[in-house]
Formats: structure tokens, C-alpha cells, sequence
């Protein structure tokens, strides 16, 4: 699988596109096939721990209760009269039955499809020109025709790669959108002029930066994966921060001031004080501290793994003697990352925990963290290490890594 962005390399696609304004990429994919079928994908909302959603309108039966009589179409109704109203419904999975919805004007969500389905990770390696720590989940959406879910705007950057079928995009510009709450799990926006107006087929990607309202409406039965990027705020890192602060009794040092001056506005906090109050706040984000807090927030999964219930029975041997055979894959979603001031240091993070490898074998960091499949052959040269060996080994019992055709 490989993408195409018109004719853009992926460096002009960055300076030109990204995080700035929406892109139409005709046929990015050539020969792009869904990454499951219809059946696989009611499989998955069928599991518990699998994240679904279900769009749809729903036929509401409005009573009218003022004490007027209306004109309504050219006719008189008086009060009580009965009204259908459509109203937007989005319930959660799981499903296993979808009878009730018609055959048309529903659309089924499944979020981090790439935690179930190993298939995602070829269409996640084509944007791989975006680091993996900027890199959120793979959603796929599956329209009946007239299915969509609203006019809204994301906070995420998001390339929906049309599959199957055909879905009319409309894309506003950004700015200010005034949000509706169309039911207490969808928040919509307000109709907007498109600056983009577009069918997409099979194939077809739609790039679409944070900001930019948007609203996809199949047109027939059609399918589509959405590989989305997210970015952590201040407020995200700031909670990250204390918790582990809090969790580990760090920064709990007073203010010193022994070269205080005499006061003589005894309610004002000086210049020189806040100084001293922001250092002390400042002294708490060292790098160190920075590259530990953060690198836990952005290896931690927001949605659950595939990973099972209790350890699989391996020792180290057993492992080797199956890794000398069969490659390793990471399992989908676990986010494993390192920082360029770190990994030579041996330290790097797994689905949120923080490793410390001994320097000897700090060269196997990248390797880990930057492929999805390890051969024995890759990590050949450190596989003598007695430390590397039982870490392996107590992460394919976890069900981090697995071995392809057990
Ligand atoms: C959809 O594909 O139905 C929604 C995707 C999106 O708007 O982000
Ligand atoms: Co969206």
C-alpha cells in the first residue's frame, strides 16, 4: 500500500497543507480495498471491548402544547397537534442487531480499529511521515446511504481514506462555528459554505486539518477508514504532571528566602517574589522530568488493547527457541516511544511505563520502537543479553508482542 498525494512530496504536503488547510487527494490509493468486510466489522461491534457507535435519526413525535392556533403550511392546527421531527440519535455498542435502523441513514463507528485489526498498520505506515507520537487510532465508518454523522468540527487531523462505496464531503473554513448539541454525544456545528465539495470514491483521501467543519454523507453503502492524529494540550500534560508528582512526592520542597528585603506594601507580592514563585514551579519541569511525565501520557492507550486476560505461559527459553522461527509483531495500538535525548541513555516507554535498558543494549531501543515486526536476525547482535532476553520474554507473556502464526 502506498500513498500518493497528488503530486505533492510529503515534505510539501507538510509546508503547504498540514495543520494549515483541507486537501482532496484524488486516488491516493491505487487499487484501495477495505480493511475488512462488512461481516468482520459487525463481528467487532458485537465485542464489548471494542468501541462502537451508532448514528442515526430518529422519528420523534412532537405534541404542541401552546394554546395557539398555528399556520403551518397554509393550514391552521390547533394546539395538540402531533409533529414528526427528525432527531439525531447516537447510541453505544455493543450491537447485534441493526433491523431497526431501515436500510438507510445510519452510519456504524468503530474507534481504534488498528488495536483489533493487524491489516491497519499497512494503512498507518503510509503516513508514517507524521511521527507515531502525533498518531491517535484508525476509525472506520460504515454508511447506509444517506448515513452521516452531522456537520462537526474535530480537534484532531484526520485523512479519511474512502473505501468502498462513494460519500459527498463538504468541508467549511475554519473560524468561528457555532455548536449545536445535537444529542448529548454529538456536538454539531452549524451549516457552513463549503470550500470543498466533494465526492469520494474508492481510494480517494480527504485531508482535514483541526478547525475545519466538516459533514460526509454516503451515497450508496460505503465504508471508510479515518487514520486521525491527536496533540496532547497544557491542561492534559499539566494533570499528567501532577498525578506524577503527586504519585511519587516530588516537588514538595518550600520556597527559600533567606535574602529577603524589607517589605513595605505588606499586601503586594513583588516582583522579585513572583520570580521566586515561578522558579520554584519552573525547578519541577527539569527534562528529565518532562521526557518521564510525557513520555507516560503519550505511550498510554486510550482504548483498550487486545491483550489477554492472564499471561501467556512462556520462560525464556521457550521464547527463544520460538523467536529464532517466527518474526515478532508489536500488537496494534501499543505505543512505544523514545525521545532523541534518551534513547542512548537506555531509557524509552512502553504503554506508558517508562524502561531502563543497561547501555549495552541501548541500540536495540529504536529498533523496538520504530518497527512493528522483529526478526531474531534484527536483534541478533544483542540477543545474548540476559536482561534483553527476559524483557522480551515478559512482554510477549503480556501479549505486547506475538509471534505471527502461533
Ligand atoms: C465519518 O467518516 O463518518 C466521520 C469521520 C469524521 O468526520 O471525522
Ligand atoms: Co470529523
Amino acid at each position: 500500500m502506498k500513498l500518493i498525494i497528488n503530486t505533492l512530496t510529503p515534505e510539501e504536503f507538510l509546508a503547504d497543507y498540514w495543520q494549515k488547510k483541507p486537501l482532496v487527494i484524488k486516488q491516493g490509493f491505487a487499487d484501495f480495498e477495505d480493511l475488512l468486510s462488512g461481516d468482520e466489522l459487525a463481528g467487532f461491534a458485537t465485542d464489548e471491548l471494542v468501541e462502537s457507535r451508532l448514528i442515526y435519526k430518529r422519528n420523534e413525535e412532537n405534541v404542541d402544547i401552546t394554546n395557539e392556533t398555528k399556520v403551518v403550511n397554509g393550514t391552521k392546527k390547533a394546539n395538540g397537534t402531533k409533529n414528526m421531527n427528525k432527531v439525531w440519535q447516537a447510541d453505544f455498542g455493543p450491537f447485534d442487531s441493526y433491523e431497526h435502523l431501515g436500510e438507510n441513514d445510519w452510519t456504524l463507528v468503530i474507534q481504534a480499529l488498528n488495536n483489533w485489526l493487524p491489516e491497519c498498520e499497512a494503512l498507518i505506515q503510509c503516513f508514517d511521515f507524521i511521527p507515531r507520537w502525533r498518531f491517535d487510532d484508525v476509525m472506520v465508518s460504515y454508511a447506509r446511504p444517506g448515513g452521516s454523522v452531522g456537520p462537526h468540527v474535530d480537534r484532531y487531523d484526520t485523512f479519511i481514506c474512502q473505501g468502498s462505496g462513494t460519500r459527498h464531503w463538504r468541508v467549511g473554513d475554519n473560524g468561528v462555528h457555532k455548536e449545536v448539541v445535537a444529542h448529548d454525544a454529538l456536538l454539531h456545528v452549524e451549516t457552513f459554505d463549503p470550500i470543498i465539495d466533494v465526492v469520494l470514491e474508492a481510494g480517494d483521501v480527504l485531508y482535514i486539518p483541526p478547525g475545519y467543519p466538516h459533514e460526509g454523507v454516503a451515497l450508496e453503502e460505503s465504508m471508510s477508514f479515518s487514520v486521525g492524529y491527536r496533540t496532547g494540550s497544557a491542561k492534559d500534560m499539566h494533570n499528567a504532571f501532577s498525578d506524577y508528582l503527586l504519585e511519587n512526592d516530588l516537588a514538595s520542597e518550600q520556597i527559600e528566602d533567606p535574602g529577603r528585603q524589607i517589605c513595605r506594601d505588606s499586601g503586594k507580592i513583588d516582583r522579585t517574589d513572583f520570580a521566586r514563585i515561578k522558579q520554584q514551579l519552573f525547578d519541577a519541569l527539569s527534562d528529565d522530568m518532562i521526557r518521564k511525565v510525557v513520555g507516560g501520557h503519550l505511550t498510554h492507550s486510550k482504548c483498550l488493547l487486545d491483550l489477554p486476560e492472564d499471561e501467556y505461559d512462556y520462560d525464556v527459553n521457550y521464547f527463544l527457541e520460538v523467536f529464532n522461527q517466527v518474526e515478532m509483531v508489536r500488537v496494534g495500538g501499543l505505543r512505544c516511544l523514545y525521545f532523541e535525548d534518551g534513547a542512548e541513555k537506555g531509557r524509552f516507554f512502553v504503554n506508558g511505563d517508562e524502561i531502563h535498558f543497561p547501555q549495552s543494549i541501548a541500540p536495540v531501543i529504536p529498533l523496538l520502537c520504530d518497527n512493528q515486526v522483529l526478526t531474531f536476525d534484527m536483534l541478533a547482535p544483542w540477543m545474548e543479553d540476559a536482561f534483553l532476553v527476559s524483557q522480551l520474554t515478559a512482554w510477549v507473556k503480556k501479549g505486547y508482542w506475538y509471534f505471527d502464526d502461533e
